[in-house]
């Protein structure tokens, strides 16, 4: 960790400042883990209250993994609250983590690819989406890479650095260089339906909540994959993805997720998991309280 608390860590590749849109489970935490490694860091929302509450989260990060005072001050004074976007403008990196769905991400990135600078890299944090489907509104495709992180980010190293045929190589360079900067860990691969991970991890997934549909206990099930080594067993992990990702991931992947199942109900009713407070399991602060 201390490497991340160097006063003035040096920009890389002339990648000073990084804007981050969506301060949701995601992208207040991509945002804090990027201030924590040196750089500048605007996060926008929609809603000024989201990113209020992904500001006040990441103190508590900062608190644990910058224990000097001094160094916990560079590092809170790099995360600024921007909900007006100010931050676009100047931006070396934007990242993108709203709600995933396509028609959103469409008119963002072709929003965004007038404001930013045409030198800035212009990455979607999207857990499924394909590529080429985010950049069809786009001038320039080229310069759309995906930048995955999984949730949590403090916790988990690997980043997806997400691209295709038309993606321009210097920009998924840029973009695995950027990881490495982060102190994440790069793994390049194609688009595609789940990428790499959620197109193995997805089909698990929801597997297990069609076994809840068939009436087996969610205890017994994660009690299964916790006790074949699994760090957390398939439903809980579910809820913490949330259960709107899950949802979207599976539709993406081809998987039928059952209009009578529990999946979708918990959609439809607005429960998404540990984000909610309610999902398959019951949640407070960000931990299980009890199985529903
Ligand atoms: P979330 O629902 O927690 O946050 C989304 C945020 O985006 C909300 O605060 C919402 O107000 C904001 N928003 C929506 N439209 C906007 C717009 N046009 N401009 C600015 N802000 C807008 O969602 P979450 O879970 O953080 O997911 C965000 C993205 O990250 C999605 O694409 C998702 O697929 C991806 N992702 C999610 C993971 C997870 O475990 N939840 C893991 C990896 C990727």
């Amino acid at each position: 960790a201390s490497e991340a608390l160097k006063a003035d860590a040096e920009p890389f590749d002339g990648l000073k400042r990084v804007h981050v849109i969506g301060a949701g489970v995601m992208g207040g935490d991509i945002a804090a883990w990027c201030a924590l490694s040196g750089f500048e860091v605007t996060l926008q929302d929609l809603d000024a209250g989201a990113v209020d509450r992904a500001v006040e989260r990441a103190q508590q990060l900062f608190a644990k993994r910058a224990r000097r005072q001094p160094a916990r001050d560079n590092v809170r004074a790099r995360l600024i609250a921007d909900p007006e976007g100010n931050g676009i403008a100047n931006a070396d990196l934007i990242i993108e983590a709203v709600v995933e769905r396509e028609d959103v991400k469409q008119a963002l990135f072709r929003d965004l690819e007038a404001r930013a600078k045409p030198s800035a890299v212009l990455a979607s944090n999207t857990s499924s989406i394909a590529l080429a489907r985010i950049s069809r509104a786009m001038d320039d495709p080229s310069r759309l890479v995906g930048v995955h992180f999984f949730n949590p980010v403090a916790q988990l190293p690997l980043v997806e650095v997400i691209h295709d045929a038309g993606t321009d190589a210097a920009v998924v360079e840029r973009a695995r260089g950027f990881v490495v900067a982060i102190r994440k860990y790069p793994l390049v691969v194609k688009s595609g339906p789940g990428f790499l991970v959620n197109r193995v991890l997805g089909p698990y997934m929801l597997d297990a909540l069609r076994r809840v549909d068939e009436g087996e206990s969610i205890d017994v099930i994660d009690a299964a994959a916790v006790a074949f080594g699994m760090p957390m067993g398939p439903v809980e992990l579910a809820d913490t993805v949330g259960l709107d990702i899950c949802l979207a991931v599976a539709t993406e992947l081809g998987i039928e997720a059952p209009a009578d199942g529990r999946l979708r109900q918990h959609v439809a009713a607005g429960n998404l998991g540990s984000k909610t407070g309610q999902g398959y399991l019951s949640w407070t602060q960000g931990k299980v309280a009890r199985t529903l």
